[in-house]
């Protein structure tokens, strides 16, 4: 799985992307957002075990400490909400797609390339499913105009009719599987 060299001063250790699990200490995590902090904490692990969402955290194991996390779900598009040069090459139904349903860094470790390392991830992961289960694109619903931002940063185009949703290409995240 994934690995990186985190540049602040107190962490020692490289952070992985590992699978949620009761081993994880969530309890102290802080990203600045009640809900996806309360998120973590007290619903992550119940819509692991209902297989709803599959949920990612990026761990300090020298610390002891959850710095990150992404969860994945399955969800369906409307293609007509799509730019047209896509639509018009996509069946008129709904089309299967990967939605990144959260993402989020803790305060502590910001501004350390770990929300790229996430997003990574989550885009390797998401290409790699889709060549089990069709997927058509990576979607994410950006809380405000700064999540918009970061997800733009890294390619994500919006939908039409709702400029805080956005979307990847599949076939960009499988070029990012491909080229590591
Ligand atoms: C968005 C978030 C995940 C970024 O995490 P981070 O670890 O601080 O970001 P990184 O250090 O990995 O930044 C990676 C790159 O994204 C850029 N970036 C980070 N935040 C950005 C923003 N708001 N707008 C534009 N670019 C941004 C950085 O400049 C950096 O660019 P570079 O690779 O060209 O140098 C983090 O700010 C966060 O958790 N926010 C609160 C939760 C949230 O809004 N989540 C997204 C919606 S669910």
């Amino acid at each position: 799985m994934t690995s990186c060299w985190a540049r602040s001063k107190v962490i020692s250790e490289p952070l992985r992307v590992e699978r949620l699990s009761a081993a994880h200490d969530r309890s102290t995590f802080s990203c600045g957002n009640a809900a996806l902090d309360r998120y973590l904490r007290e619903q992550a692990g119940q819509d692991l075990r209902r297989h709803l969402s599959a949920v990612f955290v990026l761990f300090d194991r020298a610390n002891d400490v959850v710095a990150g996390y992404y969860t994945l779900s399955a969800c369906e598009v409307d293609p007509t909400s799509l730019p047209s040069e896509i639509a018009k090459r996509l069946p008129r139904r709904p089309v299967p797609a990967t939605l990144i349903g959260r993402l989020a860094v803790d305060l502590d470790y910001r501004g350390l390339g770990l929300g790229r390392t996430l997003l990574a991830n989550a885009l390797i992961r998401a290409a790699g499913a889709s060549l089990a289960i069709g997927s058509m694109a990576v979607i994410v619903d950006a809380k405000d105009d700064q999540a918009r931002a970061f997800y733009e940063h890294y390619g994500f185009r919006r939908f039409v009719e709702d400029p805080y949703r956005l979307f990847i290409p599949m076939a960009v995240a499988i070029r990012h599987e491909r080229e590591g």
